[in-house]
Order: C-alpha cells, then structure tokens, then sequence
C-alpha cells in the first residue's frame, strides 16, 4: 500500500507564524510537524510516500527528508498549486497511486495510544474506504459521523452547523484504487474544495466504508491555532518526559518497523545526539 501526506494548506489561522514557513514545518516540542504524520505511516506499515505541499514549501521538505533511503523508505513529492481542497490530493497522486491502494494522511494530525500501530497495519487491503470516528466536544469543526441503533454510519456531513453527532472523522483515510476515479467524479464544495467528505460519501453510497470509532485512550491532536498547537508540544513533552520515549519519532519507527538495520539506525541518530533527541533513541539499541 502506498501512503499520501497533505502537508500544503494556507495556514491562516496560525498567522503571522505561517506567513513566510508552511504549518507542518512547525516545531512540536522536538521535531517538525510533518514528523508525526510521517511516522503514523510508517509505523502502519507503509514505507512508499508521496509528500504533497505548495511549490513554495516543496523544497524544504525535499531539503528535510530527501528521498527517504535513509530511513529505508521512499519518498516522493508533488505539488499543489493551492488549497484546492484534501480531495485534490488523489488527483495529483493519479500516476503515482498507480494501480495500488492507498492511505492518506494530513500534515498537521497527530496520533498517539496504545495498539494504534497495530490497529493502523490491519488497514493495508482495504475493499473501500476505512476511516475513523472520534468522539469532540466541538463536532461543526469536522467531517461528523451519524451512526444508527445498531452502530452503523447513516450519513457523514462535512461542517455542519447542526451536528447530529459528536463523532467526527480524524485526518487518516485508507482505500482501495477506486478512490482515484471518485475524486475525478466529485465537484467543488460551496466553498469551492474538492471535499474528501464527498469521497467518504461515494464509497459510504456503495456499502463500502468502514468506519471505527477510535476509543478515549487515543490522542487525536489538532494543530491549526495557537492554543492547539502549543498544547500539542505540551503534550509530547509530558509523555516523552515521563517515559523517557518518543512520541513521532521517524527514526525509531524506521528502526522498529525493519526498514532499516541496527548500523543505518546509528548513522541516522549520530547527528541527533548533541540535541538529546538521538540520546533518548539510543536506548532502542539497549
Ligand atoms: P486546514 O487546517 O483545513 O487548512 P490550512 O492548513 O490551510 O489552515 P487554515 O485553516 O489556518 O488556513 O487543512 C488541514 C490540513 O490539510 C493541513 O495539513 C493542510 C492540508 N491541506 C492541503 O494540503 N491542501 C488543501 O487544499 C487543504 C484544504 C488542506
């Protein structure tokens, strides 16, 4: 399976933050923004990326990451020429989706809790779509889920002003190849974004989405505003702290998950050290 990361976006709400640098290129806590989704990835499995940002952010996220061999991954990039909406990404993505599935992920989400990794890995065949419902105190903000008695999706609205839920859909889509002709079939919302809510709806129409809801113990963390973002560094540095282990760590779930021997391991945290960031990876090796 291939995976996506929508890493462009205007940033508005982080203004005068973003107006020179791209969100996902944020610090959180110890590492930039983008690191998180990218380890989510990873981490379920999937090591073949294209990263999609604005032609203005593009090559400093080529600069950061390069072409990914040195954490036994590949990546690849394209750009978005504006935030046309999260469903333009399967466009720009046509050739290199290919005839495979796909997992896409949003730049400035981050995940966090136990058996998520796990959970995330048994997503790799999907014959549909499968996302994810979370439980917020502030569902018009989202994609919200109506479930019937019996706990099946009814509908899906994108920011509604009357939710009929407080289940909304987290930033992390996995689906079959045929997502690639449904987002050529949708048009623009009211606000004019290709909406992947209209995707989630097209394989919804067909009995073919898969929706979990995502229990208490995991974070789902949101990182578009000032407070939230912030909040989110706290909340890295609190786990990582206490445990001592990485929240978002690209290196250790390149380690962890193979893509990458015990000496590529080493060479990859020798530049870390200094920071204390490679110093807390060094016990993996223990
Ligand atoms: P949003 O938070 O909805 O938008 P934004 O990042 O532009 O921020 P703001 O609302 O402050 O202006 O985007 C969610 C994520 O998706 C974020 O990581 C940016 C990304 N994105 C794109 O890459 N392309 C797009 O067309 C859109 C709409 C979002």
């Amino acid at each position: 399976m291939k995976g996506i990361i929508l890493a462009g976006g205007s940033g508005t709400r982080l203004h005068p933050l973003t107006l020179v640098l791209s969100k996902q290129l944020m610090p959180v806590y110890d590492k930039p923004m983008i690191y998180y989704p990218l380890s989510t990835l990873m981490w379920s499995g999937i090591n073949e990326i294209l990263i999609i940002s604005t032609p203005k952010d593009l090559p400093i996220f080529k600069e950061l990451l390069g072409d990914g061999e040195k954490y036994g991954c590949k990546f690849q990039y394209a750009e978005q020429e504006s935030p046309n909406g999260l469903a333009e990404a399967f466009l720009i993505a046509e050739e290199f989706i290919d005839k495979e599935k796909v997992a896409l992920i949003l730049g400035d989400n981050i995940f966090y809790g136990t058996g998520l990794s796990t959970l995330l890995q048994q997503n790799n065949n999907p014959d549909g779509g499968i996302i994810y419902a979370y439980h917020v105190h502030d569902p018009q903000r989202y994609g919200v889920v109506e479930f019937d008695k019996n706990g099946k999706v009814v509908s899906i609205e994108e920011k509604p002003q009357k939710p009929k839920s407080n289940y909304v859909v987290p930033g992390i889509y996995f689906y079959d190849n045929s997502v690639v002709e449904k987002a050529k079939k949708i048009k623009p919302s009211e606000r004019g974004e290709l909406e992947i809510t209209d995707i989630n709806k097209a394989f919804l129409r067909e009995d073919k989405l898969k929706v979990t809801v995502l229990d208490k113990g995991t974070a789902w963390l949101d990182t578009g505003t000032f407070n939230s973002l912030m909040q989110a560094s706290q909340f890295v540095q609190l786990i990582e702290q206490r445990q001592g282990l990485k929240i978002g760590s690209i290196e250790e779930a390149a380690f962890k998950m193979g893509y990458i021997n015990k000496r590529q391991f080493k060479d990859l945290i020798k530049p870390l050290l200094k920071s204390g960031y490679g110093k807390q990876l060094m016990r993996l090796l223990d």
